[in-house]
């Protein structure tokens, strides 16, 4: 029986003996979550434990974004978290996880600068703090790499500051027509959702290019992207996968990174090229 707690004191007080393995969420799970598990499941063995965590981070978002309206469906999230075969549940208030007077924060100063950490500043500041707290509250823990950039900044921040953990990286889950599985893809109008796959059709068929220059497949990601009427483009970048700056020609370790509003909705994708 999955087994849901929401303060730190019971997380601490828990054995560790069996294998552990942390889902980090905010919540609003999806088919993309359940990959997350399964692959936590094969970390974690048969009689280790599978954790779940769902924590809507306020420090991650942005003035003025959608931390108020961010999807808290809190009864389902729970069902699909027994249904996919979890252990424990966390599932901490703001108050438990923050005190009020706080002053140390986690901050990546390099890799953030960049890319979503320009267009959301504190961002990855609230990333970084949030899961070091996890990770010292729970277990080592699975990321998607369709927040490759994150995924970067957390491997960056173990490294540098010399997590005894390892990070595991899983695979972009899509919908059918491409599109990365998000729980801000609800926010999407009909006619947005029907376009949206163009950000995977824009990365795809820049990949198809081969080793071009990074104008070329940018303008080619562009051209397919900008099809779609409802896209606007924030940014199509190709940089390194490692250092996250920009680089001229595709080489073994580019990934191509795109970030596109529907609206107010600001989806990303990816794709690593060479
Ligand atoms: O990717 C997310 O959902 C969040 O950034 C994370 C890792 C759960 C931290 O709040």
């Amino acid at each position: 029986m999955m087994r849901i707690i929401s303060t730190v004191a019971e997380a601490q007080s828990l054995s560790r003996r069996n294998a552990r393995a942390l889902v980090p969420t905010m919540g609003a799970l999806h088919k993309a979550h359940r990959e997350l598990i399964r692959v936590a499941r094969q970390h974690a063995g048969r009689h280790g434990e599978v954790v779940v965590s769902i924590f809507v981070n306020p420090l991650q978002f942005e003035p003025g974004s959608d931390y108020e309206r961010y999807p808290r469906p809190e009864r389902a999230d729970q069902e699909f978290c027994e249904e996919a075969g979890v252990d424990l549940l966390f599932r901490p208030s703001v108050t438990e996880l923050y005190v009020e007077d706080r002053s140390v924060f986690v901050d990546e100063s390099v890799l953030s600068a960049t890319l979503e950490g320009k267009a959301r500043p504190g961002h990855f500041r609230g990333v970084c703090t949030v899961v070091t707290k996890l990770f010292n509250v729970l277990a080592p823990a699975v990321f998607g790499e369709k927040d490759f950039q994150q995924l970067a900044i957390v491997r960056r921040m173990v490294r540098d500051l010399n997590f005894n953990l390892e990070i595991i990286a899983v695979p972009t889950l899509r919908e059918e027509d491409g599109l990365a599985y998000s729980s801000r893809n609800q926010y999407l109008t009909l006619e947005e959702r029907a376009q949206a796959s163009v950000l995977y059709k824009g990365v795809r068929a820049a990949a198809g290019l081969g080793k071009k220059s990074a104008a070329d497949v940018i303008a080619v990601a562009r051209k397919v992207i900008n099809e779609a009427p409802l896209a606007r483009i924030d940014y199509v970048e190709l940089v390194d996968a490692e250092t996250l700056q920009p680089v001229e020609i595709v080489g073994l370790n580019s990934v191509l990174l795109v970030a596109v509003y529907f609206g107010k909705t600001r989806l990303i994708d990816n794709i690593q090229l060479g």
